[in-house]
């Protein structure tokens, strides 16, 4: 097989820039935690891609599915099943609580997410959709419109009835109150908001169970509690999405299973896939047929395709015959104690938090005003990259220097003592040539 043959253009001559800076090297190759530049550099991933590849890139059950796949069929008339669909159905309804029994398999997250506010919207015969703080769901209009860690501004109005409640920040109390251990009052004056903006049409809140986007936001116990009961006085659908923390990444099949709260629909997504795009929204019997008798409509040109199904199959084969829920508990775990080693080697690192192998870290100017050191940050992420490992720093509002630190489940102990100790080397490193440059 030849590789493409490029010019010697600039590399991104022709592409449209989408947000992120694009990495400074050309990725030719990708196995298990590592991938190779084009000049054959290695480069240790800790974002798991973007976030999908929980069986590390490339995973030979994945491409064998591929394979597989390439001798059945890989995309079919959207009227028209396949063995991989039924059987993906029928595997995830055995591995949830009963009454989601429902699904639709889709592309991406958002299309998962907007299928399932269309869900909530046609079967309540409402419009309002509450999303967090700091959330992210998708780019999609509908998925976008609840989307408050960025991306609002400059495309004219986002849907009527998106409302906004405080995610639970112990780091950065949203209503100023508590300090390191949330108490939930800022669930309390946010559903008061809520109310008081409400038009009387409140259809479902939407959420991560632990938010990752909004910087690995963890709620305290309970929390998931109460706001099932807030939804339920209101006459709301929960609708969690686990588009990052289902299939292992926290220990569990599902995160919401940590939390004992059961959602009224469920999406899944980047890690249903594995490193291709494969989503699904799940729900009730009774909400499936009340929206079927509605006349719902979310056909799309690849809703049902077998070639995903087949490789959502092997993912969740995997995930149990590697079973990667213990490994994730047991590696985070190894990398939970790396992280506080570091915080206690670098005044910068303000906060760990996260479990399993979803962990932040947060980066501040000091740790008493907590103030965010993005700059700091940005420079330390970019040194990692030299040094041959790759991470992701998410901004939120104020919360500017954040890594989401998520490597594959399949990462070895080895791998991460090499990534905590890049880790210090580029920290080390930066901030001697800050202090140096603060000196000349
Ligand atoms: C929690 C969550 N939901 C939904 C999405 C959107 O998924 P996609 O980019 O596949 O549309 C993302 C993407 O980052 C996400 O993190």
């Amino acid at each position: 097989m030849s590789a493409p043959q490029l010019t010697n253009e600039p590399w991104d001559e022709h592409l449209i820039r989408y947000g992120m800076p694009f990495a400074p090297s050309l990725i030719a190759r990708a196995r298990g935690t590592l991938i190779w530049d084009i000049e054959g550099r290695e480069i240790l991933d800790f974002t798991s891609g973007q976030m999908c590849s929980t069986l590390g890139h490339n995973h030979p059950r994945i491409v064998e599915a591929i394979h597989d796949a390439c001798e059945g069929a890989l995309h079919l008339f959207s009227g028209m099943l396949s063995p991989p669909v039924v059987a993906l159905s029928q595997r995830l309804a055995q591995m949830l609580p009963r009454h989601l029994s429902k699904a639709l398999f889709l592309s991406t997250g958002a299309e998962a997410n907007e299928a399932a506010m269309k869900l909530a919207k046609l079967h309540s015969g409402r419009y309002e959709i509450v999303g967090f703080s700091g959330s992210w769901h998708g780019m999609t209009s509908g998925a976008q419109s609840v989307n408050y860690a960025a991306g609002r501004k400059g495309y004219g109005p986002m849907m009527p009835g998106s409302l906004v409640l405080p995610a639970p920040n112990a780091y950065h109390c949203p209503v100023r109150h508590c300090r390191d251990a949330c108490d939930g009052t800022c669930l309390e004056i946010g559903f008061d908001m809520i109310d008081a903006q409400s038009t009387g049409s409140l259809a479902a809140l939407i959420a991560e169970p632990v938010e990752s986007s909004g910087g690995v936001i963890v709620p305290p116990d309970g929390y998931w509690h109460r706001v099932k009961e807030h939804c339920q006085k209101r006459g709301m659908l929960l609708i969690f999405d686990e588009a990052q923390t289902a299939f292992g990444r926290l220990g569990r099949d599902f995160a919401f299973q940590h939390f004992g709260v059961e959602p009224d629909i469920l999406t899944l997504s980047k890690t249903l896939g594995g490193g291709l795009p494969l989503s699904a929204t799940v729900t009730s019997d009774e909400i499936e047929a009340d929206c079927h008798a509605k006349g719902y409509l979310h056909a799309t040109s690849h809703v049902s395709d077998p070639l995903p199904a087949q490789v959502g199959l092997a993912v969740l084969d995997v995930l149990a015959e590697e079973r990667l829920n213990a490994r994730a508990l047991a590696l985070g775990e190894q990398l939970t104690a790396g992280l506080h080693w570091l915080q206690s080697k670098h005044e910068i690192i303000g906060d760990v938090r996260g479990f399993g192998l979803l962990q932040g870290v947060e980066l501040v100017k000091d740790r008493e005003t907590r103030a965010p050191d993005a700059l700091t940050g940005r420079a330390v992420t970019r040194r990692c990259m030299e040094l041959g490992l790759s991470m992701n720093i998410v901004s939120v509002g104020a919360m500017a220097a954040i890594w989401r630190i998520a490597p594959p489940l399949t990462v070895s102990k080895k791998e991460i003592d090499r990534g905590i100790a890049i880790l210090d080397q580029a920290i080390t490193e930066v901030l001697a040539d800050h202090a140096q440059r603060a000196i000349g």
